[in-house]
């Protein structure tokens, strides 16, 4: 966040910034300006609590100035350690950023500054920002203007980014500017506000201004002026915050989880974002090398939970792609049943947290195994991406509610391109194939944004359902983990027995469960995919109606043939078979939570849950 007004800038950021901590914890820091030309900057690894003690260390008198901001990170790129930190300064200390997001081209800019001799301090994307806008600042047609120096710069930038600047010289106003990453004004009385929520200024301003697309604004004590990247005045959109703190933080919502469950769609942009260049599927910190891939021969995904199911997604996708073995462990059952790993083995453990101890011991079990171990993580430099060869990070940012929703979506959406990167390399997919695969995986966040905007129908049914005493899902193929996934989400939340099946499997033991009015969820394949499926699908949900079940259909848009078997129908978009799971999941995410919250639950918090299991 940044402040200019007439009030001590380093209380009102920190504050701003308490409010904002749930966002990310890895780090935190503070710029003041001071009026006279210095800018002075804390930063420091962990909890706000640590630059709290660290400021308390060095005096707060420094940091005398009606103009600052901070920043608390959620690590993307570089490990949470001290220099990591935002704020991030240029050579000479004149220009201060803080950052929210990912600068793909980060690379290219890093060496085009070291090519010009600048030496950077940190590991991170943010940094080469703060060299850049001072270049900007110091020379040419932008010298002196430091809205147009951070114009100049944004045009460079490829990826999603809110920025916040300052500059020594400019001790009066604040620069920020925002592309694909959340940045709001708040307007007060004689102080102005610019921050990732509204969460960090509510206590301040209810009056906010929202930013659009490849927007920068100009901050001082009189208000703000907006404009495009090329410098053209352009209107933000002023709006009236009538949320009070607690909601602030969730976004309006009631619970983090339900904000969550609206973050999907950035969430599974975030995460795909990056990942293919000049043709090609690319990973993060990729130290298995493209041979390495070529060689492998079977794969075992290990896992816990929702992380668990995702596991079960990939497989169909992996072994469909790659023509490749995929094996499917919990994490908990993996090393005890001594499997059959060597160096030629791909596992790929899945883990929101990277903390959780099942997980973190199958990693530890699959190493002396020589196997080679891939994490799927969401956070930024936690113990299994620390213990694994190579991963690929999620960016669905943090996941406060312990029932996973965004996270979970992506890391399908990530085992998906794990799945692309093995196929490329062992040219079971041509590079043309694979480009269309990665641009239908990229069309998912557009359906995923459609199914939210369709819910308020199973919101009324979950209200209607909170009574049931047991639910049933049913599901084949890529639907038969949806199905887990609905189940799961349902006893996490609503402590109701709920249970998941391959629909195959009914009529060998579990169709005795049929009784008058149970509901079962049913997730139906695409009419345009597997045909048969479709039609055995069909057949087990006659069977369940005949023996008095209530059937909640999950089907694709227009799939008219099912309507006839469905008590409840709830249609989602029509996408390709293997990615139906980043629709279909989403209605079940919300009945789940609806059904708990109608029965008066702790959405965010469920009884006996714990957000990372880190014992055994
Ligand atoms: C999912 O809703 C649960 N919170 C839980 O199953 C979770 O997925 C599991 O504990 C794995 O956690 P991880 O992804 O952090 O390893």
């Amino acid at each position: 966040m940044g402040y200019v007004g007439h009030r001590q800038a380093l209380d009102v950021v920190l504050g701003g910034l308490r409010r904002m901590e749930y966002r990310g914890y890895d780090s935190a820091g503070v710029a003041v300006l001071d009026g006279a030309g210095s800018l002075t900057v804390e930063r420091k690894a962990g909890r706000l609590a640590n630059l709290e003690s660290a400021l308390d260390t060095t005096g707060r008198d420094a940091f005398t100035g009606t103009a600052g901001m901070g920043h608390t990170r959620w690590a993307t790129h570089g490990a949470p350690v001290d220099r990591n930190s935002h704020p991030h300064r240029d050579s000479s200390d004149r220009v201060a950023v803080v950052h929210n997001g990912i600068i793909e081209n980060f690379a290219a800019l890093r060496a085009e500054l070291e090519a010009d001799g600048v030496e950077l301090t940190s590991d991170t994307d943010t940094e080469t920002t703060a060299h850049l806008i001072a270049r900007a600042y110091d020379e040419g047609a932008t010298k002196g203007d430091l809205a147009a120096s951070v114009r100049t710069v944004c045009r460079r930038l490829e990826g999603a980014f809110t920025l916040v600047v300052t500059h020594a010289d400019q001790p009066d106003l604040i620069v920020a500017a925002r592309r694909s990453s959340p940045l709001v004004v708040g307007v007060g009385e004689g102080e102005t506000f610019v921050a990732s929520d509204v969460a960090a200024f509510i206590e301040h301003t209810c009056e906010a201004v929202e930013l659009g697309q490849d927007q920068l604004v100009v901050i001082d004590r009189d208000g703000y002026t907006v404009t495009d990247f090329d410098g053209e005045p352009a209107q933000g959109k002023p709006f009236t915050v009538d949320w009070d703190l607690s909601a602030a933080e969730k976004g309006g919502h009631e619970y983090f989880m339900l904000k969550e469950i609206e973050e999907q769609p950035d969430a599974l942009a975030n995460t795909l974002r990056g990942h293919f260049e000049a043709g090609r599927i690319v990973l993060d910190e990729q130290r298995i090398s493209e041979q390495d891939l070529r060689d492998v021969d079977k794969v075992f995904v290990v896992a816990c939970g929702s992380a668990y199911h995702s596991g079960l997604v990939a497989k169909y996708a992996i072994e469909h792609w790659c023509r490749l073995p995929v094996e499917v462990e919990l994490a908990s059952e993996f090393r005890y049943r001594d499997p059959v790993l060597d160096r030629d083995t791909l596992v790929v453990a899945v883990s929101q947290s990277g903390e959780t101890a099942d997980t973190l011991e199958a990693v530890r079990h699959a190493r002396t195994q020589k196997a080679r171990v891939l994490a799927v993580c969401n956070t930024n430099g936690a113990q299994i991406p620390r213990e694994s060869d190579a991963v690929l990070y999620t960016h669905a940012g943090p996941e406060i509610g312990v029932a996973s929703t965004k996270a979970f979506l992506a890391q399908i959406a990530a085992n998906y391109l794990v799945g692309l990167a093995l196929a490329q390399a062992r040219g079971t997919k041509y590079p043309d194939e694979v480009a269309r695969e990665f641009s239908e995986l990229e069309a998912m966040p557009a359906a995923v944004h459609k199914v939210l905007s369709t819910v308020e129908q199973v919101r009324d049914l979950g209200r209607r359902m909170a009574d049931s005493k047991a639910v049933l899902f049913l599901g084949r193929h890529v639907g038969f983990p949806v199905a887990l996934e609905g189940a799961l989400k349902l006893k996490e939340l609503a402590y109701m027995h709920a249970e998941g099946f391959a629909a195959g499997e009914l009529k060998h033991g579990p169709i005795a469960l049929i009784e008058e009015g149970l509901p079962v969820v049913v997730v139906m394949p695409s009419p345009r995919g597997r045909a048969v499926l479709h039609a055995k699908l069909v057949s087990n949900i006659s069977e369940i109606q005949a023996r008095g079940a209530r059937t909640i259909v999950i089907a694709e848009e227009g799939d008219d043939t099912v309507r006839p078997f469905a008590d409840e129908l709830v249609e989602v978009p029509a996408v390709p078979t293997l990615l139906q799971p980043l629709v279909s999941t989403v209605p079940l995410q919300v009945l789940a939570a609806e059904i708990a919250r109608t029965r008066g639950y702790d959405v965010d918090k469920p009884r006996n849950l714990a957000k990372s299991v880190t014992v055994e």
